[in-house]
């Protein structure tokens, strides 16, 4: 399918020179948003999952589909302050600003084999930071699904060594 006639490009949002790419049209369309979650459901079906893990706020968006249909449970990423109880952190920079992430101490047993799912790859800021979250706790990274790939901000050399998903990629 061609998932690129449903995201909307936003120039100049949130920030001047930043094109947004807008999934919500994505979402909207319940043959489209279902096509993307299968596609990265079936990539993830030789992988033996345990568990599904996003980043606030679109990681859920897609990491919660997936986990749904693999049958695996979903632990959410999260800013500072919003989970309730014993957590670790992670300093990130992002294509538009800096951040904490946190996760839940509990929310991974060691050697649990982990998808990390979010709806964009720019930078790779984000991903990397979610990684050292799940490698802290024991779990094990096998693979990174993601919609949209901004090639130019060249998110994918972080990733290095690790397995990488993207269904759609600008190169601008
Ligand atoms: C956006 C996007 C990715 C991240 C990608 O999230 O959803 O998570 O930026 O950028 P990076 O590869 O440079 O890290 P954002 O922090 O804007 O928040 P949201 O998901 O809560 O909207
Ligand atoms: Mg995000």
């Amino acid at each position: 399918m061609d998932y690129k006639q449903y995201i909307a490009l936003v120039d100049d949002w949130p920030k001047p020179g930043i094109s947004f790419k807008d999934i919500t049209p994505l979402m909207d369309n319940g043959a489209a948003f279902k096509s993307a979650v299968d596609e990265i459901v079936t990539y993830s079906k030789n992988r033996d999952i345990d568990l599904v893990v996003g980043p606030e706020a679109r990681g859920f968006i897609v990491g919660c589909p997936v986990s749904y249909a693999l049958e695996v449970g979903f632990a959410p990423v999260r800013k500072e302050g919003k989970l309730p109880r014993e957590v670790i952190k992670v300093d990130y920079g992002l294509e538009y600003g800096e951040n904490v992430l946190t996760i839940h101490k509990d929310a991974i047993k060691p050697g649990q084999r982990v998808l990390i799912t979010d709806d964009l790859l720019a930078t790779g800021g984000t991903i990397e930071a979610t990684i050292k979250l799940v490698e802290e706790l024991g779990g094990i990274v096998v693979g990174c699904a993601f919609l949209i790939e901004l090639t130019y901000l060249n998110g994918r050399e972080k990733l290095e060594g690790y397995d990488v998903l993207t269904l759609m990629q600008y190169e601008d």
